[in-house]
C-alpha cells in the first residue's frame, strides 16, 4: 500500500487561541478548497509601519523622477536621479544589483514592456511614452511603484494607452475595496476592461506581494476567472501592476540585451503599466505609495 501524503493545511488557528473572525472566514474558504494566504503574509502593526515609510520615501523617489524627465535626457539620468534621491535619503534602490539587474530603476520606453535598463544611448524624445519603475528598501521594508511619462504630446493612440492602463489599475483598485475578494477577481475585472478597449493584458509578468522581500506570495496575475487565485485578507501588502498592449499580448526577450532581463512586446506595439504598493485593510486596499 503506498502512503498517501497529507497535505498540511496553509491556514492554522495556534494552539489555545480562540479563533478570531478573520481566522474564521480564512478557515471557511479553505475548506472549500480555495487558495489562502499564510500567517506570515499577514503583517504586524510594526511591519505595517516600515512599509509604509519605504511607500513614503518611494514615492519622493518617484515625484524626484517626475520633476526632471524632459525630452532630450537619458535614461541614465533617470537612474542616477533615483539613485542619488533614494541614497541621500537613507534608502536603498532594490533593483541595484538584484538577480543581475544593473541599474537602480526600470526605465522601460513605448514597446518595451518592463525591466528596461537605463542607459546612456536611449535620450527621451517628443511623443515617448516611459515607464518609470521603483522600489525603495528603508530599514529592510519595501514598497514598489511605477508611472508612465508622456514626452510632450505624443498621438493620440499612445496617450490612450497610457490612459486605460491608468484605468486598469484602478479598476483593480476598486475590486479591492473590501477584503476577502481573490486575486482573480482583479485580474478578471482588468482584462475585462482593456479587452472592450481594443487592447490586451501580459500574461508572463505579474504584481506580487511586496514589504518583507521583493517579490513574495501572492502571484498577483491581471486576467483570469474570478475566484480563483489567492484570497486577499487584512494585513496583506502586494503590488497591482497591470502591463496592457495595443497590439498582442505576447511578450519576447531583446536578442541584444546580455542581461536577459529587458522585455518586449513581440509585435513591436507599445505598452504602457502603472503599478501601486497596496495594503488590504478591513476596509479594503489602502495605497502605500501615494
Ligand atoms: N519593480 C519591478 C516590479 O514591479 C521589478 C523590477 S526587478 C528589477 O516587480 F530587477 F528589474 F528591478
Ligand atoms: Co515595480
Ligand atoms: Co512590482
Amino acid at each position: 500500500m503506498g502512503k498517501k501524503k497529507i497535505k498540511s493545511p496553509r491556514w492554522v488557528v495556534p494552539q489555545g487561541m480562540q479563533p478570531t473572525d478573520m481566522d474564521l472566514r480564512i478557515l471557511e474558504w479553505q475548506a472549500k478548497g480555495k487558495l489562502v494566504p499564510t500567517r506570515n503574509l499577514v503583517r504586524t502593526q510594526g511591519q505595517i509601519e516600515g512599509i509604509r515609510k519605504a511607500g513614503a520615501l518611494n514615492t519622493a523617489v518617484l515625484d524626484a523622477v517626475a520633476e526632471m524627465v524632459a525630452e532630450g535626457i537619458s535614461t541614465l539620468d533617470i537612474d542616477r536621479t533615483v539613485y542619488e534621491y533614494t541614497t541621500a535619503h537613507g534608502g536603498i534602490p532594490a533593483p541595484l544589483h538584484y538577480e543581475g539587474f544593473p541599474a537602480s530603476c526600470c526605465t522601460s520606453i513605448n514597446d518595451v514592456v518592463c525591466h528596461g535598463i537605463p542607459c546612456e544611448e536611449d535620450i527621451l524624445e517628443e511623443g515617448d511614452i516611459v515607464n518609470v519603475d521603483c522600489t525603495t528598501i528603508l530599514d529592510g521594508y519595501y514598497a514598489d511603484a511605477s508611472r508612465m511619462f508622456v514626452i510632450g504630446k505624443t498621438t493620440p493612440e499612445r496617450q490612450r494607452l497610457v490612459d486605460v492602463a491608468w484605468e486598469c489599475l484602478k479598476i483593480g483598485e476598486r475590486v479591492c475595496a473590501e477584503p476577502y475578494v481573490f486575486v482573480g477577481d482583479i485580474g478578471n475585472a482588468i482584462a475585462g476592461h482593456a479587452h472592450s478597449c481594443g487592447m490586451t493584458v501580459v500574461r508572463d509578468l505579474c504584481g506580487h506581494g511586496v514589504g518583507v522581500d521583493f517579490h513574495e506570495d501572492p502571484e498577483v496575475v491581471h486576467y483570469g476567472r474570478k475566484g480563483t487565485g489567492m484570497l486577499l485578507v487584512p494585513g496583506m501588502t502586494f503590488t497591482i501592476e497591470p502591463m496592457i498592449n495595443a497590439g498582442d499580448w505576447y511578450v519576447c526577450g531583446d536578442e541584444e540585451d546580455e542581461t536577459e532581463w529587458i522585455v518586449l512586446t513581440e509585435d513591436g506595439s507599445d505598452s504602457a503599466q502603472w503599478e501601486h504598493t497596496y495594503l488590504m485593510t478591513d476596509n479594503g486596499v489602502e495605497i502605500l505609495t501615494h
